[in-house]
């Protein structure tokens, strides 16, 4: 008799593995059928070694997984072998060897919506108008308001660079996409979430103008995002702009959040 199984997409992003806590909330992630597909938005952990170790924990859970990086993936110190891009490709690598899905693989369909995991960095365009970003990186180092990228990251990549190599490399695959898309990427495609953050320098590290207008641009269904710690849905220009991320416990212990987490985005009921 042929009957209706129901497939999930699910999604989360900044899991944060490092932290103790933050692993039982991990090892409690199951889907709720085998053939559950997981995005996973960035912001797994630092160490290339613990990234990989939850990749290979969750994809022996979940039939499909789709990363793409985070900040804190990219973290590096001056005596690592791997750092800035290079970190990055050591990652990628690492996440093919297990099966998981990156920004450098063909894009998977679900249901007939093109999955894109996107990486696009950001390039200090979040910034104060008439601020050049010298004065803006500036302003925000005098206001000791600078996130860990500006030692981890910034120091082994030219930053900025890199976002638009990665802006070129995604609008070129996009491009290509037939029919409806979810885009995922770990910092927002727009600017008015980031502007829900505490102080006004930090939008500097959350993403690039030039993003602006992807969402109807590649005919997204929803975009997937994490980086602030804020989990809430926005409505641009007609499209959910999804945050799902976990974020540390000091965050989601005390979360009045309704949303559900990990985050349905998609279902689709199989006839076998
Ligand atoms: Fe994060």
């Amino acid at each position: 008799m042929p009957h209706q199984e129901k497939k999930t997409l699910w999604a989360v992003s900044d899991l944060h593995a490092a932290v103790r806590l933050n692993r039982d909330r991990i090892n409690q992630l199951q889907p709720e059928s085998p053939a559950d597909w997981l995005i996973i938005a960035g912001d797994i952990a630092e160490r290339t070694e613990l990234v990989l170790a939850v990749l290979a924990q969750l994809k022996q859970r979940f039939h499909t997984i789709i990363w793409t990086p985070g900040n804190h993936e990219l973290f590096s110190r001056s005596t690592d072998r791997h750092r800035g891009r290079d970190k990055y490709q050591e990652l990628v690598e690492g996440s093919r060897n297990l099966g998981v899905l990156t920004p450098e693989d063909p894009y998977p369909v679900f249901n007939g919506v093109t999955i894109c995991p996107l990486f696009t960095l950001y390039d200090y365009s979040f910034r104060q108008e008439g601020l050049s970003v010298d004065a803006a990186l500036r302003q925000a180092e005098q206001a000791k308001v600078v996130l860990t990228d500006y030692f981890s990251i910034a120091p082994f990549v030219d930053v900025r660079a890199w976002c638009w190599d990665r802006l070129a490399y995604s609008v070129k695959r996009l491009g290509r996409v037939n029919g409806p898309t979810i885009l995922v990427n770990h910092w927002p495609l727009i600017k008015e979430p980031t502007e829900r953050v505490f102080h006004p320098e930090i939008p500097l590290w959350c993403g690039t103008r030039h993003t602006r207008g992807w969402a109807q641009r590649y005919n997204a269904q929803a975009v997937i995002y994490g980086h602030l710690h804020i989990p809430r849905i926005d409505i641009y220009d007609e499209v959910p702009h999804i945050e799902v991320s976990l974020g540390y416990p000091r965050e989601w212990q005390t979360r009045k959040s309704n949303m559900p987490w990990p985050y349905p985005v998609l279902t689709e009921g199989m006839n076998s």
